[in-house]
């Protein structure tokens, strides 16, 4: 059965004991809710190092005034099961004060590659993400910390203010897992309805048809626009964008000439939906 741990204190002691023994540590953040794809970076993280930790913890700081803070799932024992099928060690579980006491003044945020795509919808997300990001390292000073690629510009940001900030921390990007349809797993693909989760995996289909379209020959600039307006038709009630960009830098590209990601986000009624793809040469 998986250790729960609520401080920061009994993190670190942890963390210290099994250093001491020469042992190694991955490190797991996430929002709980707990689904495969989370469990592959589990899983990941055990192959790369000898003890795992994973966080569970809703980070109020990268929620904006009308997301869904409030209702997004909150499920301890069943992540805690989860976790312990998987073999991770230890679940770290702090509260709200615990992270962010009384007279908490900080905020670590990261320009260039926070800007655009989901930064330029949701403003202040990925200081709120890069803030609580950087205190789950610093607390528990792991020797690697994994990522999902289904948030991309996330795993941008977090690569890019680890080595600003000189955190001793490995980052390691995990491949997004995906149900049978394509759909890219998510805890919030609970909140849809039966005939939304029929429409969902339009997405990831128009993220292959622009892929196929670039290895084709065609530009961003022509097959974005089509992509748009596909999934409006297909059922999607608004796309906050479809972008192609440079896979390293996520500065815009237009023709398949070097290694490219495509990126989108689209809402079925109050459920917004993320995924991206990557397109070589
Ligand atoms: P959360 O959405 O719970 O995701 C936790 C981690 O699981 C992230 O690194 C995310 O990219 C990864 N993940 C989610 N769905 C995945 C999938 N289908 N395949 C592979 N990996 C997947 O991302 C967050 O939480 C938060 O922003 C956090 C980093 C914990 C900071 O609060």
């Amino acid at each position: 059965p998986v250790v729960i741990v609520r401080s920061v204190a009994a993190l670190r002691a942890q963390v210290s004991a099994w250093r001491k023994d020469g042992l190694t540590v991955a490190l797991v953040p996430t929002m709980g809710a707990l689904h495969a794809g989370h469990l592959s970076l589990v899983k990941r993280g055990l192959e790369l190092a000898d003890c795992c930790v994973a966080s569970v913890f809703v980070n109020p700081t990268q929620f904006g005034p009308n997301e869904d803070f409030a209702r997004y799932p909150r499920q301890e024992e069943l992540d805690a099961a989860a976790l312990a099928s998987a073999g991770c060690h230890v679940l770290f579980a702090p509260d709200v004060a615990e992270m962010y006491p009384d007279g908490f003044a900080t905020t670590v945020s990261v320009s260039g590659v926070s800007e655009g795509l989901c930064g330029a919808v949701r403003p202040g997300h990925f200081a709120g993400v890069a803030t609580v990001v950087t205190k789950l390292l610093l607390q528990c000073l792991p020797d690697i910390a994994l990522f999902g690629e289904k948030d991309y510009q996330q795993l941008a940001v977090i690569r890019r203010f680890a080595r600003d900030l000189d955190i001793p921390v490995r980052i390691e990007g995990v491949p997004t897992l995906r149900e049978d349809d394509g759909l890219a797993m998510s805890s919030r693909n609970a909140y849809m309805t039966p005939d939304q989760r029929a429409i969902a995996p339009w997405l990831f289909r128009a993220l292959t048809g622009i892929a196929d379209g670039l290895r084709a020959g065609a530009k961003a600039a022509d097959l974005c626009p089509m992509a748009i307006s596909g999934l409006l038709k297909a059922g999607f009630d608004s796309v906050d964008y479809i972008e192609v960009r440079d896979a390293a830098s996520l500065a815009p590209a237009e023709s398949l000439d070097r290694p490219l990601r495509i990126l989108a986000a689209a809402r079925l009624g109050k459920t917004r939906l993320i995924d991206n793809i990557g397109v070589e040469p």
